[in-house]
């Protein structure tokens, strides 16, 4: 999703504006009134489903290589209700004026007669997905959607959307792959996953890896989420932040990010690409071991673009490694504290570094805000997702949040930036029904 609207400029020792995650109730109230206000009757229920960020493990997951996203507090929330016809009417605070009814039989991928624009892809891109794995036919459907996860800013407000859409159709069509979200199936929400990955590949034309899709629906509270991006396999790691005094802050830049223009599908296919001439299936077959050859081989091929696909592999290979490392040191059983949070911030700015550099995926206000947060005291500091604009995050120690996110204010406001926005990124629940 990209945000067009101009965005007020940054003020130098303005206060920071937070944007709050809603509670399960406010949630609820918000979702169920919109619903009731639009289509005269309650819902069957309200279910919902988080953004995410990442703590490391970047344009790794197309790679088929590792991520570890966490789950924000931040969540998309859906009202929905099922139907005994084939129609699905959808309605968010945005489009409250005008209810959207689409054809669960009509509609179809980007690009085919059955088009569907919009946020509406990401929520009937999911039936239809779900029924193309054939878990079919389901019925349509009455959604409003209200969504705390800001839209495009990098955290994932899509995947949250469809991610709330397949679990709510699972409840109300008796699919049974979910589970609740504290006693979850896992293998039946990666099949669910699928069905989100597909919407937004095909129905929203967005060429994504899926890492939003898993963490979303496969995370668990307290815990990042290591994913196995070649066989979905996941690995639930400790990463509780609070009860280290930590906060993980993320900082939105507002700077415009979109997955459906041009780069992030370049960057996908001279992953491709790269891994065709150097005969592997994936890039994530390249380990730091055979790196040296793996670059040697790009160098020596021939193409116009040798140069960029050397620093696209580098990047991905050694970014695996950074994840790995980062999930040991998380796994060791001591406090995140000394030694071990300097290592671990280290490897967030490291990561940072190699997608400026290598993979080129940066722009000035993420630079920006990685170095200021840095400077005010972040034990590290990246950018997380995909990249060009969104948001970045900070490893800070939580009695030093205001000063860091002031920092950041202050240099924005330095460099003409807009205002950006924060987030309190503790690693929550994974999606599922509220009422
Ligand atoms: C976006 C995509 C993900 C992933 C990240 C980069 O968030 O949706 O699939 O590729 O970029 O790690």
């Amino acid at each position: 999703m990209s945000h067009t609207e101009t965005q007020p400029a940054a003020v130098a020792g303005t206060e920071p504006v937070f944007s709050p995650a809603l509670s399960a109730q406010e949630g609820i109230a918000a979702a169920t009134d919109l619903f009731e206000e639009t289509f005269g009757e309650a819902p069957d229920g309200v279910w919902y489903a988080p953004g995410r960020v990442n703590v490391i493990g970047e344009h790794t997951d197309y790679n088929g290589g590792l991520a570890l996203p966490i789950a924000l507090p931040h969540r998309a929330h859906l009202a929905l209700r099922r139907r005994e016809d084939r129609i699905i009417r959808l309605v968010s605070p945005q489009t409250r004026e005008t209810v959207d009814v689409l054809d669960l039989d009509a509609i179809g991928p980007k690009g085919s007669t059955g088009e569907v624009r919009h946020w509406n892809a990401y929520v009937a891109g999911v039936a239809w997905a779900l029924e193309q794995d054939g878990l079919g036919p389901l019925s349509g459907f009455d959604a409003a959607l209200y969504s705390c996860v800001p839209l495009g800013g990098g955290l994932s407000s899509s995947a949250a959307l469809e991610c709330a859409t397949a679990v709510a159709l699972d409840d109300v069509c008796a699919l049974g792959l979910a589970g609740p979200a504290d006693a979850p199936d896992d293998a039946g929400r990666a099949r669910l996953v699928k069905a989100c990955i597909r919407a937004e590949n095909e129905m929203a034309g967005a060429p994504t890896g899926g890492m939003d899709q898993s963490a979303s629906m496969r995370c668990r509270a307290g815990h990042a989420l290591e994913l196995d991006c070649r066989d979905g396999g996941v690995t639930h790691v400790p990463f509780d932040l609070a009860a280290e005094d930590l906060t993980l802050l993320v900082i939105d830049t507002k700077a415009k990010h979109s997955l459906v223009d041009g780069q992030y599908g370049a960057r996908r296919q001279a992953c491709e690409d790269a891994a065709q001439i150097l005969g592997v299936e994936l890039l994530a077959d390249i380990t730091e071991d055979t790196l040296a050859d793996a670059l040697a081989t790009l160098e020596a091929s021939g193409r116009s673009d040798a140069a960029v696909l050397v620093a696209r592999t580098r990047h991905v290979v050694t970014e695996i490694a950074r994840t790995q490392r980062l999930v040991a040191l998380l796994q060791d059983g001591t406090p995140l504290a000394g030694q071990k949070l300097a290592q671990a911030g280290a490897l967030m700015n490291a990561s940072h570094e190699s997608l400026r550099v290598d993979y080129e995926v940066t722009c000035p206000e993420l630079d920006v805000a990685v170095a200021a947060a840095r400077a005010a005291g972040a034990y590290g500091a990246r950018m997380t997702g995909g990249g060009f604009g969104g948001s970045a995050i900070a490893l800070v120690d939580s009695s030093a949040v205001d000063a860091v996110a002031r920092a950041v204010v202050d240099a924005y406001a330095e460099h003409g930036f807009a205002a950006p926005a924060f987030l309190n990124a503790a690693p929550s629940a994974p999606a599922g029904r509220l009422a």
